[in-house]
């Protein structure tokens, strides 16, 4: 058997061990291996190159993906697909594990509907993917907001001001919800759940007054723009206020113990799906056991923001 691995979208820390566990998987099962550089859009250009046990090694415990990855405009067109599966047997490979997120996703799903086995290993900071409690990446990425918050938080105190701070996740919350919980952050703002600008001025005002003189606002980028919040807050209240945007400081850095886990574990599951001729299936963890679930049944589905962790957080921050 032959079988073929890339990641592709936003990198995530914990992708190198998912990439690890498929090829060092493949190679115990006498499986032959090709690792594809830079995505889909390097799978249309046949960049596919042999891996062997060798070429993972100490891999585990970095940031990135060895694979590389890149975002395909030309992967979204029909003749896009078809030259990537023409590609695919040249080398005469059978399956192809894809290693990203929703985007990822979709095109793994496209090339399934043309015939090809594949399997789908969730990984993406946004933690936004329905049919798996967690995604690789997420862990090491709310370890690097609440970094970042702790760091800020004693500035804040130093200089008694508020600080906005604009964290990833696209359209989702789940980043700036669980690090803001995790960082003990005032205000946590997402795109799930409705907030009134007012409201929170008003209760740094009254914060004020009981003689709190800091406060830590997180943002998530699908709520609001950081800079628009710190603005505004500047204007109601006039407290002294500064931004700070994470960016891409998120999507770096070393993978947690927990990234690297879920990345062997997933990376080794894809391989074993593609064994039992089990096609077109996601793999996840849900409630601490390893799933699987049809793409088609998620494709469109998003995972819902625990409303009860949004609860505690603001319980906690009174
Ligand atoms: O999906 C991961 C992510 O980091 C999002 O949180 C963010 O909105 C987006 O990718 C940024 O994409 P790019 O790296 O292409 O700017």
């Amino acid at each position: 058997m032959k079988l073929a691995v890339l990641t592709s979208g936003g990198d995530a820390p914990g992708m190198n061990a998912a990439i690890r566990a498929v090829v060092r998987r493949s190679i115990y099962d006498g499986i032959e291996i090709f690792g594809v550089s830079h995505g889909f859009h390097g799978l249309i250009q046949g960049r596919l190159q042999a891996m062997q046990r060798g070429s993972v090694a100490d891999i585990i415990h970095r940031g990135g993906t060895i694979l590389r990855s890149a975002r395909s405009q030309e992967f979204l067109t029909d003749e896009g697909q078809e030259r990537a599966l023409a590609q695919l047997s040249r080398y005469q490979v059978q399956g192809l594990v894809v290693i990203g997120g929703d985007g990822s996703l979709r095109g793994a799903l496209s090339l399934a509907r043309l015939g090809l086995p594949v399997a789908v290993v969730p990984a993406t900071i946004d933690n936004d993917m329905f049919g798996t409690d967690s995604c690789i990446g997420f862990d090491t990425a709310i370890n690097t907001v609440i970094q970042a918050v702790d760091r800020l938080r004693d500035t804040a105190t130093s200089h008694e001001r508020v600080f906005v701070v604009e964290t990833m996740g696209r359209d989702a919350g789940f980043l700036a919800l669980t690090a803001g919980l995790a960082g003990g952050a005032e205000t946590i703002l997402v795109p799930e759940v409705p907030w009134d600008l007012e409201v929170i001025c008003q209760r740094l005002l009254r914060g004020l007054e009981r003689g709190k003189v800091h406060s830590i606002i997180v943002v998530a980028e699908g709520a609001a723009s950081g800079a628009e919040i710190a603005r505004r807050v500047i204007e109601a209240t006039g407290l002294d206020t500064r931004l700070t945007v994470l960016g891409h400081t998120q999507r770096g850095g070393t993978p947690t113990a927990h990234d690297r886990v879920l990345g062997s574990r997933l990376g080794q599951r894809a391989v074993e799906l593609m064994l039992e001729k089990k096609t077109a299936h996601m793999v996840g963890m849900q409630a601490g056991m390893d799933t699987a679930v049809r793409l088609s049944d998620v494709i469109d589905k998003r995972p819902r923001l625990d409303g009860r962790l949004y609860e505690l957080a603001q319980v906690l921050a009174i």
